[in-house]
Order: structure tokens, then sequence, then C-alpha cells
């Protein structure tokens, strides 16, 4: 079974609360997204590999630490992914990034993709997919099928908050990829919507409701 991280720290939570408020208006929904990317950012690379490098301080030498291993690429899910994808990329200005185009068909909740574009070194990368939710888990389930049909090995899951449900079935379907979140919420309603959730997250993003 894939680990699960909820990101409960304060600030995040506190930024969290305004999110989900539905009084807050696009355009504080937006920075405040934005600023919980940045901070769950640093979250999601906590186990990423140092190497020792040398550096000249004014004073001296000396040997000092920066990432190594494999560069990151972040996937966001078209449309809301896209509003954490700044935020993340604040924390790590070198990684690339990809789309892929899902949306749910709002009778059959099912996925359907209508895009996708990759960085073209993609398999050596460790990617992160971004979604801010993650209901029944259909859509992140497919965009990472869709990763790893082209080859992709290394992928983790961020969203905002996640169901129950959506969980289960990720980690069923991928019980390699690690799920990060800044909440585990109560279930879905009958239409898929996330309980109690934030709304529907692309058009709250984008002031499309
Ligand atoms: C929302 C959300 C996720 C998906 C989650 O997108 O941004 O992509 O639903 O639901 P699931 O876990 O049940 O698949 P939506 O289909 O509303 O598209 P949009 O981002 O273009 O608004
Ligand atoms: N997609 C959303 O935008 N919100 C939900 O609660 C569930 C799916």
């Amino acid at each position: 079974m894939s680990k699960l991280v909820v990101c409960d720290h304060p600030l995040i939570q506190h930024k969290l609360t305004f999110i989900r408020n539905k009084d807050t208006n696009t355009k504080d929904f937006r920075e405040l997204v934005d600023e919980v990317a940045m901070l769950m950012a640093y979250e999601i690379t906590r186990d990423v590999p140092l190497q020792t490098i040398e550096v000249e301080t004014p004073v001296q030498k000396m040997e000092s630490k920066v990432v190594s291993g494999r560069m990151l690429g972040l996937i966001p899910i078209l449309r809301a992914g896209l509003g954490m994808v700044d935020g993340m990329l604040k924390m790590i200005p070198a990684a690339k990034i990809g789309h892929i185009g899902l949306f749910r068909d709002p009778q059959t909740l099912q996925p359907v993709e209508y895009y996708i574009n990759l960085p073209t070194d993609a398999t050596n990368r460790l990617l992160i997919v971004i979604d801010p939710m993650l209901a029944t888990g259909g859509s992140a389930i497919a965009a990472i099928n869709s990763l790893k049909s082209r080859g992709c090995e290394q992928i983790k899951m961020m969203c905002l908050i996640a169901a129950p449900e959506g969980v289960e079935a990720l980690q069923k379907a991928h019980p390699d990829v690690e799920i990060y979140t800044a909440a585990l919420d109560e279930k879905l309603n009958d239409h898929g919507y996330i309980v109690p959730g934030l709304g529907d997250a692309g058009d709250r993003m984008f002031g499309t409701h």
C-alpha cells in the first residue's frame, strides 16, 4: 500500500480553511492555493537525495549539499491542477512541466483524456502529478496510467483535498505512488463531490461558476 501523507503544517491548515470558505473570491482563492502549493512542495521533496559539492564562501572553501538524483517534473491535471504549478515552481524552479487534460463526464464521473504533452525526458524524472481534488480518484488514476504507459516509473501524487474513496482507489490502482494531501475529508456525495471539500476547484480557480 502506498504512503499517504497529510500535510498538517499549521500554515497549510490555516490557508486551507480560507480556500474552503465559499465566500473567498477568485483572486484570494488563487493566491491561497499558490501559497499552499509552495508549502506542500517543501513536504513532498523532503526525501530527495543530496550530494556534497565544494563551494567557496568569502571566508574559505567548504563542502556543502545540493539536490542530486532525478530531476523533477510537474504534471498538472487540467484545469484545476494549473493553479498549483506556480507555487511549486517557486520552490523547484528547475522542474519541467507536462500537462494532462482530463475532465470528468458529469453523468458517468469517468475521466476523459483530451490532451497530453510531457517533457521529452519525462521517463528520467521524478514526476509529481498535481490536482487539487482527489475525489473518486478516477482522474488521478487515468493520468498515472497514461504516464506509466509512456514509460514513466517514479511518480508521486499531490492534492489539496482527498476523499477516502479516492485514496483507496488510487492506492489500489497504483500502490507505488505516494499521495500527499493537505486534508483527508469525510466522503463523496452523490454527485462525486468531496464533502465538505471546497466545491468545484476549476470553477473557483478560474471564476467560471
Ligand atoms: C476535477 C478535479 C479533478 C477531478 C477529481 O476536475 O480538478 O481533476 O475533478 O475528480 P475524480 O477524482 O472523481 O476524478 P473536473 O473534471 O471538474 O475538470 P476541470 O478541472 O477542468 O474543472
Ligand atoms: N472535483 C472538484 O472540483 N470538486 C470535487 O469536490 C470533486 C471533484
